[in-house]
C-alpha cells in the first residue's frame, strides 16, 4: 500500500527543524513518503536527519516553486514563512490541488477557509472542519496557543469574562538571527566589565555606569533588533503597530483566541476580550505571560487548579509557593520540553472574579511545531 506522500517546505529552518525532530521522536515518517522542497537549494541530495534517512523515494530536494511538483504531495507541511505562503497558496489552489496545506506563518489564519489548529484546546473545532472537508491548516502565533494551552480548563468551563495577558516573549519568537543577537549582547556587555567583576572592591555604580554605556554605544550588536538593546534592557514593542493602539502582536491575542475557540470574533458580541501588552525579554526560546483573568464568577482556587489540571496532559499546575515556582516556573526550567506549567495562581485585590496567574511555555515546540505535528497525525489518522 502506498502512504500518503508529504511535501516539507521550511524545514531546516528553526520551527521545521524542530518539526522533524518531534516527527522523528514519535515515528510519524512510518507513515508518510516524505518529500523535501528548497527554496534556493533544489537538485541537492536530501539529507539524512540525526543519522536517520527518512525519504524513500526522492533522492533530491524539489523546487519548491513548482507547483507541479508540489502538486505530487497529499500534505504540505509549510514552515517558511508567510511570503512563500502568500506566493505560492494561490496559484498552487488554483491549479487544481485539493490535498491538505498545513502552514506555521500567520498569512491564512484569519481566512474564512482555515482553521487555526490546537487539537488539546480545539479539537472539536477541527473534528467539525474534517467533516466540512477543511483542507486549509494554519498552527497560531506562539503566544496565543501557549496562552491557551495554559488556560483550556477555565475557558472550557465557560469561566472567563476577559484575560489580559502581559506577555514576556523569547528571542526565538524574533528568529534565529535574534537569538545569536541576544547572545552577542550578553557577551558585549560581560567584556565590557569583566575586569571590574573580577575586582571585588569595584564600585556596583561604576560597574552600572560601564554597562549602561555599553547598552548605548553604536558598536552594541543590536541591528537585529531594529537597533534596540535586548540583554540587560527590553522591548515593550514587538510586530507593527495596528488598529486601538496596539501592536499586531497584541492584537493577535484576541483574534485568534476567540477564532480558535469558535466564538465569534474579537471585539464582536459573544467573543471573549483578549488585549496586554507584548515584551521582548533577554529568554531564549520560552514565553512567558503575566495573567490577570476576571472570571464570570468566584471560583475557589483549588477549582481553578483542577480544572487547569484536568483539561489536558500537558499543562500542569504550580502551587503558589516560592520554591517550586523557582523550580518549575521559568524559561530555564522549560525550555526544549512539551510542559506548560501554570503558577501564581491567587484572587487579586481588585474583586473576588479576579485571577492573577503566569505560565510558560516552549515558543518552538507548543508554540510552533507541535501543532502542526498533531494536524498532520490527526488528518492522516482521520
Ligand atoms: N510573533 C512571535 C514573536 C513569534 O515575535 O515572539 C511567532 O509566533
Amino acid at each position: 500500500m502506498s502512504l500518503p506522500v508529504v511535501g516539507f517546505v521550511g524545514w531546516r529552518g528553526m520551527v521545521g527543524s524542530v518539526l522533524l525532530e518531534r516527527m522523528l521522536a514519535e515515528k510519524d515518517f512510518d507513515l508518510i513518503e516524505p518529500i523535501f522542497f528548497s527554496t534556493s537549494n533544489s537538485g541537492a541530495k536530501v539529507p539524512s536527519f540525526a543519522g536517520h534517512r527518512i525519504s524513500k523515494n526522492e533522492e533530491v530536494l524539489q523546487d519548491a516553486h513548482q507547483i507541479d511538483a508540489l502538486k505530487k504531495c497529499d500534505y504540505i507541511i509549510s514552515t517558511q514563512g508567510g511570503d512563500y505562503t502568500n506566493a505560492i497558496f494561490g496559484p498552487l489552489r488554483a491549479s487544481g490541488w485539493s490535498g491538505h496545506w498545513i502552514d506555521a506563518a500567520s498569512s491564512l489564519r484569519m481566512d474564512s477557509q482555515a482553521k487555526i489548529v490546537l487539537d488539546p484546546v480545539n479539537r472539536p473545532v477541527i473534528d467539525q472542519a474534517i467533516a466540512h472537508n477543511n483542507l486549509n491548516w494554519i498552527g497560531g502565533n506562539c503566544t496565543v496557543s501557549l496562552m491557551l494551552m495554559g488556560l483550556n480548563g477555565l475557558f472550557n468551563a465557560g469561566l472567563v469574562e476577559w484575560v489580559s495577558a502581559m506577555t514576556y516573549q523569547a528571542a526565538s519568537g524574533a528568529g534565529a538571527q535574534n537569538m545569536r543577537e541576544l547572545l552577542s549582547q550578553m557577551g558585549y556587555l560581560y567584556q565590557h566589565v569583566q575586569g571590574d567583576l573580577a575586582d571585588s572592591g569595584a564600585a556596583i555604580l561604576d560597574i552600572d555606569r560601564r554597562v549602561t554605556e555599553a547598552l548605548n554605544s553604536d558598536n552594541y550588536p543590536k541591528s537585529n533588533f531594529r537597533n534596540t538593546p535586548l540583554a540587560g534592557s527590553l522591548i515593550p514593542w514587538i510586530d507593527v503597530p495596528v488598529a486601538h493602539g496596539q501592536t499586531k502582536e497584541e492584537w493577535k491575542g484576541g483574534a485568534e483566541c476567540n477564532k480558535i475557540l469558535g466564538l465569534p470574533p474579537f471585539r464582536e458580541a459573544g467573543s471573549i476580550p483578549i488585549d496586554g501588552i507584548c515584551v521582548r525579554v533577554g529568554s531564549m526560546r520560552c514565553h512567558s505571560q503575566g495573567l490577570t483573568i476576571k472570571l464570570k464568577k468566584h471560583v475557589a482556587i483549588e477549582e481553578i487548579e483542577q480544572l487547569l489540571t484536568n483539561a489536558n496532559d500537558w499543562v500542569n499546575v504550580v502551587p503558589n509557593d516560592r520554591e517550586l515556582t523557582e523550580k518549575h516556573l521559568t524559561p530555564a526550567a522549560v525550555t526544549g520540553t512539551l510542559q506548560i506549567p501554570i503558577g501564581r495562581i491567587h484572587h487579586l485585590a481588585m474583586g473576588p472574579e479576579y485571577i492573577g496567574a503566569f505560565t510558560v511555555g516552549d515558543q518552538l515546540l507548543w508554540g510552533a511545531a507541535e501543532p502542526l505535528r498533531r494536524i498532520l497525525r490527526i488528518l492522516l489518522e482521520a
